[in-house]
Order: C-alpha cells, then sequence, then structure tokens
C-alpha cells in the first residue's frame, strides 16, 4: 500500500501497520498525582534497559500544541466553554499522534505520554459533564487508531493532590476548579480503570516516589518484555 493510501486509512481510524502500539505507554490521573515525576523516573528506568524512549505530555506535546496549552491553561486567558475546551484538546491531541507519537512508535521507540485520552474522558466527560459517548467518538477522530496498551492511573484523594501542588507554585485553570470537579474527574478515572482491567494499573498515588516508581517500572518491563 502506498503511504497516500496509508494516512487514509490513520484518518479513518485504523492504525497504519508498523506502529507498535505495545510500546505506548500513558500515566494518567488528578491534579498533583505525580505523574509528571513518575514519567519521568520511567523514561530514566527504560533508557537504562537500552529503550530509544519518547517522553511526552499533553497538553502540549507539539509546537502547536504548547500555544493550544496555554489558552487551554493559563489563568490570564478567557475561559472557554466546555465544547470549546474539548475541541481544543481534540486539537492538540491530533497534532501530537501525527507529528510525534506514531512516527515515534514506526521506528520502535517506547512513547511515555503524561496525560492521554483517558484524560479527555474523566475530566471533559466526567468533569464537566459533555456525554462519555461524545468524547470517546471525538476522541477516536483524533487519535486515529493510535492508544496506549498500558495505562498507570495515579490515585488520591483530590485535596492531597492539589494540597502537593499548593506547596510549590500557584495553580493553573484547572487547578483553581472546585473541589467536586475534582472529585468526579477521580472518580472518572477509576471508572475507566474498571472499564479496561487489562490495560489500566491503578496505584496508590499516596506512596513515596520511589516505591511507586519501582511499581511502574516493574510492570512496564512485564510488558514491554512479553510484547512482541
Ligand atoms: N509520591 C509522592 N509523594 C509526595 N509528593 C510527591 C509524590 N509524587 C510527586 N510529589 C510532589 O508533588 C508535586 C506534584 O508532582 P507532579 O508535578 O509530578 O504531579 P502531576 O501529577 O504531574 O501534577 P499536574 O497535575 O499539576 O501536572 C511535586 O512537588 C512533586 O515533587
Ligand atoms: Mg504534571
Amino acid at each position: 500500500m502506498v503511504a497516500r493510501n496509508e494516512g487514509r486509512a490513520s484518518i479513518a481510524g485504523s492504525p497504519r501497520a508498523g506502529t507498535d502500539m505495545n510500546r505506548f505507554i500513558t500515566i494518567e490521573g488528578v491534579e498533583g498525582a505525580g505523574k509528571t515525576t513518575q514519567a519521568a523516573r520511567l523514561a530514566d528506568a527504560l533508557r537504562r534497559d537500552g529503550h530509544d524512549v519518547v517522553l511526552t505530555r499533553e497538553p502540549g506535546g507539539t509546537e502547536l500544541g504548547r500555544s493550544l496549552r496555554s489558552l487551554l491553561l493559563d489563568e490570564s486567558s478567557l475561559a472557554p466553554t466546555p465544547q470549546t475546551e474539548l475541541l481544543l484538546y481534540l486539537a492538540d491531541r491530533a497534532e501530537h499522534v501525527e507529528r510525534l507519537i506514531r512516527p515515534a512508535l514506526e521506528r520502535g521507540a517506547v512513547v511515555i505520554a503524561d496525560r492521554f485520552s483517558d484524560s479527555m474522558i474523566a475530566y471533559q466527560g466526567h468533569g464537566r459533564g459533555v456525554a462519555i459517548e461524545t468524547v470517546r467518538g471525538l476522541d477516536d477522530f483524533a487519535r486515529g487508531g493510535v492508544e496506549p496498551a498500558l495505562t498507570f492511573v495515579l490515585d488520591l484523594p483530590p485535596e492531597d493532590g492539589l494540597e502537593r501542588i499548593r506547596a510549590t507554585r500557584s495553580g493553573d485553570r484547572l487547578e483553581n476548579e472546585d473541589i467536586e470537579f475534582h472529585r468526579r474527574v477521580r472518580s472518572g478515572f477509576q471508572a475507566i480503570a474498571a472499564e479496561n482491567p487489562e490495560r489500566v494499573a491503578v496505584l496508590d498515588a499516596r506512596e513515596d516516589v520511589s516505591t511507586l516508581a519501582g511499581r511502574i517500572a516493574d510492570r512496564a518491563r512485564a510488558h514491554l518484555g512479553s510484547s512482541k
């Protein structure tokens, strides 16, 4: 099949041959759960094992995405409606998948994303109240068939995560949402984990950084070792 047709196939929602999605790992959870800390630790561990690792995040994994990130999260930007917010995140994802994640997987790299589609289901769906089927349908279009094979949800009471953030910096727009919003988001992640027990591992994010890093590395190594 020529490249042009393969591109069309991906827009229709099926991955191209050669995209090894077994190597796509995501880290999810509420504000301040430790996602960025653990994503970096996992990237270090897998690089030490000899893997080519691409560490990235959403929103903002690409140049265009970084502009979208500041529109979405800076307190100085006008607050988008829930629909606009969802569409901006989707634009960020579509750009991220096609420009960074898919090419990295195609060359055989391990990709670790600090937030991905599950955050959209949890925040825009459970948190903001956009119908989950709507979020899923739009997300399928934006991902073009690329999906993680292994996801870690770092779970903790949202108060604890927000407290960690407030101890170190001033909050962004999402961090300044009310606590009920963050509770819905947490329940959303728990629901996603319950629906996807093979893909999603839930970890108690109140454990210390090194203990968590060890658990995550063990699980990721077992996964990568057993995947083709
Ligand atoms: N397991 C842990 N125990 C205690 N503190 C932690 C733990 N993991 C991370 N922290 C601290 O909590 C704060 C938030 O961590 P981090 O930025 O990794 O979280 P995050 O989930 O990426 O947050 P955000 O949702 O804002 O992106 C940091 O100050 C970090 O050092
Ligand atoms: Mg972070």
